[in-house]
């Protein structure tokens, strides 16, 4: 009997190289978006830590954008967004935190950090993936361009929990 793998590289081999570029348009759209949300979160949150971390990441996030347009190219496939409805929430539901938490409070970066993370996990399991799949497909250097960008997310996953853990919930608490 095939193995899952044989059969991504046989007959099923079009239509998962067809869904590997879905996501990726739609990760590209997502990672876009992000570019102008991170600065309004950055604007808002109360703690310089919080800040730092944002403003970290919005440099990594452009870094992730270069390297998806590599991927495109390697792939020969044009670079080009495709609206993530998840993203669009996920960014909808950390504004609507913003306006529900006052600015000067730590409980609004708690609010912060739980809306980040949420996009951490939609973006560590979008990576995976795509790491997963290029790999099934073939695509070597692609996958490892990716794999990269799935351990940036998931080290700014780490960093938003030992915020959280060491000083922002505990302060938010006592508000
Ligand atoms: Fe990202």
């Amino acid at each position: 009997m095939a193995s899952l793998a044989d059969l991504f590289k046989t007959d099923k081999a079009e239509g998962l190289s067809e869904l590997f570029v879905a996501q990726l348009k739609d990760i590209y759209w997502a990672e876009n978006k992000l570019t102008e949300a991170l600065p309004q979160m950055e604007a808002a949150a109360t703690s310089e830590e919080l800040k730092s971390g944002l403003r970290k990441h919005l440099a990594e996030t452009e870094g992730q954008i270069s390297r998806l347009e590599q991927v495109f190219t390697l792939i020969g496939v044009e670079a080009e967004g495709i609206k993530c409805e998840a993203m669009a929430g996920l960014v909808e539901e950390g504004q609507d935190i913003v306006s529900e938490t006052q600015s000067g409070t730590l409980t609004r970066d708690a609010g912060i950090i739980a809306a980040c993370q949420k996009v951490e996990h939609y973006e560590i399991a979008s990576y995976g993936t795509l790491t997963a799949w290029a790999k099934i497909l073939g695509y070597e250097e692609v996958s490892h361009l990716l794999h990269a960008t799935l351990q940036e997310e998931e080290a700014t996953d780490m960093t938003l929990t030992h915020l959280a853990e060491t000083f922002v919930n505990a302060s938010a608490m006592v508000e």
